[in-house]
């Protein structure tokens, strides 16, 4: 580390002003802090005298003390402790402060000393014939992991062989110093390994964002083959309670025991002709009153349980057709989510003018299927498609007053 003295008085400039721009941006500055505190500027008004003379002379210090009424001493202190403030004329072009603490000089920083000792000039703090470049040694510049380093102005340089930091030096004496990538030059990204992740290289550990990604695959390719195979028989309770009667399971075969059917059948009102004629038959009827085809498969969604909650054979399902190239979107119909529209596209809806054509039983077929309590009709899927089908989005503003989801 060099001994940081003020220069010779030869090169001392006899005063220092700042242009009339630089006072006004220094008497800002300096309202940014609170009265009494105003000696809290001396770092940035330094830096931008420096910045207007290319060093910080004896006649900066003190002008920069008088305007923030400090001693010249403390302002000295400053400037002389901080390597990014110039205390001497450097190169014009380039001034090299290469990093001399630990890191850097056991991963060779003394070879780049070397590159500037001979491409600069033998004394650090020394221009060139040109006065275009100088070099000094400083310390540790925050760069470590990325030894070793040089800053040069306000940029750092890192990951240095001593040629690289030769083309580098050569870049700047040919006027090209703003073409010169800043930061490491062997290629890597900041300081991630060079030859790619060793360690943490599993993202989901550490991003969320991955985690749930993956679980949400995982969740995918579960109901997939959850669609596929049948569903187990173990572990479900033997009970009489109707939640797990046989009889509403969907489709079944079995005959639910005497006590379930007693618990799921129901006493006709009087006048209620549907619910009489089940009473007579026997045979539970669909939610439009005619007998489904396996209407002993219906299953009130109130239950709860594993979704088809009705029968996929019954005659009021809406006919499904193939995908079509270009199917609509359905979920500018309000109510339809991306869930709501995969389970619709799986029923073989893909248009609005598929749902535009659903009749009453459809709809309720519709609605039990995906446990809606209603919600098709509440929210008017019908006439949103029908608007839909008919102009697009237009006609849906036009007849609803407000843009599709
Ligand atoms: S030791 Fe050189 S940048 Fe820190």
């Amino acid at each position: 580390m060099s001994v940081r003295r003020l220069a010779e008085e030869a090169v001392q400039p006899a005063s220092f002003a700042f242009t009339e721009e630089n006072a006004a941006w220094a008497r800002q500055a300096i309202k940014k802090y609170p009265e009494g505190r105003q000696a809290s500027a001396v770092i940035p008004l330094l830096m931008r005298a420096q910045e207007q003379e290319g060093w910080v002379s004896r006649a900066t210090i003190e002008y920069v003390a008088d305007m923030l009424g400090m001693p010249y001493i403390r302002v000295l202190e400053v400037a002389t402790f901080y390597t990014q403030f110039q205390i001497k004329p450097v190169g014009t072009r380039a001034h090299v402060q290469v990093c001399g603490t630990t890191p850097c000089m056991l991963r060779g920083a003394g070879d780049l000393m070397e590159v500037c000792r001979s491409k600069i000039h033998p004394e650090q703090l020394h221009t060139n014939a040109d006065g275009t470049l100088s070099w000094e040694e400083v310390e540790c510049q925050g760069a470590c992991v990325n030894a070793p380093m040089v800053m040069i102005f306000k940029d750092t340089y890192e990951d240095l062989t001593p040629e690289r930091l030769a083309e580098i030096i050569d870049e700047f004496e040919a006027g090209k110093g703003g073409e010169v990538p800043t930061g490491p030059q062997n290629g890597r990204t900041f300081s991630a390994p060079q030859a790619g992740l060793t360690t943490l290289t599993d993202e989901t550990v550490f991003f969320k964002e991955s985690r749930d990604r993956e679980e949400k695959a995982r969740a995918r390719a579960a109901g997939a083959e959850a669609a596929t195979v049948a569903p187990t028989q173990a572990a479900k309770p033997k009970t009489d309670a109707i939640e797990t009667s046989p009889a509403i399971r969907t489709p079944s075969k079995v005959k639910a025991s005497p006590a379930a059917e007693a618990a799921v059948s129901v006493k006709a009102p009087a006048g209620d002709k549907a619910a009489a004629d089940k009473a007579a038959s026997g045979k539970p009827r669909s939610h439009s009153g005619k007998p489904a085809e396996a209407a002993h498969a219906f299953r009130s969604p109130e239950l709860g349980g594993d979704r088809p909650a009705v029968s996929l054979d019954d005659p009021n399902r809406p006919a499904a057709i193939d995908r079509p190239a270009q199917p609509d979107d359905l979920q500018m119909i309000a109510g339809v989510g991306p869930k709501n529209e995969r389970l619709l596209n799986e029923l073989g809806i893909y248009t609005f003018a598929q749902i535009a054509a659903w009749k009453a039983a459809e709809r309720e077929w519709v609605d039990s299927y995906l446990r809606f309590k209603g919600r098709i009709e509440r929210e008017e899927w019908v006439r949103q498609a029908e608007a839909l089908a008919r102009g697009g989005e237009a006609e849906y503003v036009r007849v609803f007053g407000r843009k599709p989801r």
